[in-house]
């Protein structure tokens, strides 16, 4: 795909984004001038839907939009963990093309790599910083809720 412009980018259809995406991966020079923004476009675009625990099975992952915020979700060990999807290296979704081992999950755009139930990173391409956890819950409606995530004392 043609590296697009802004106006072309707000054009693309979220399929068309998705082919994108994997497109950066090649760190192409043109691509990384569309970087910023296609990740912001993608975040926003990722539907909007309401995910309950049943929606995804032992070791599955998916991004979502939960009030508005990129979350990835997880299920190990029969729990949902929530992260914040942008990855905090160059804010790549985790969940496009990630992989889940275990309680690790790689980016698919770096290789960056993050312990899904803390945050913390384990590998990480130029810098270290933790990735944004939540608080997963399941609501009275049977849907997955997330908040801030609140140490314990
Ligand atoms: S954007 Fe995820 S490792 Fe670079």
């Amino acid at each position: 795909m043609k590296t697009p412009s802004r106006a072309e980018l707000d054009k693309l259809s979220f399929d068309e984004l998705i082919v994108l995406a994997s497109e950066l991966a090649e760190e192409d020079e043109e691509i990384k001038k569309v970087r910023r923004y296609f990740i912001d476009e993608f975040c926003q675009r990722v539907p909007a839907k309401a995910v309950a625990p049943g929606d995804l099975a032992e070791g599955e992952f998916m991004g979502a939009s939960l009030d508005g915020r990129p979350i990835l979700l997880a299920k190990v060990q029969g729990e949902i963990v929530a992260l914040s999807n942008k990855c905090p290296h160059r804010g790549f979704p985790l969940h496009h093309n990630g992989k889940l081992d275990g309680y690790t999950i790689t980016c698919a755009y770096h290789g960056g790599q993050f312990d899904i139930r803390t945050g913390a990173c384990l590998r990480h391409p130029t810098e270290t910083y933790p990735c944004e956890r939540f608080q997963a819950h399941t609501a009275a409606d049977g849907t997955i809720v997330c908040e801030t995530f609140k140490e314990k004392a």
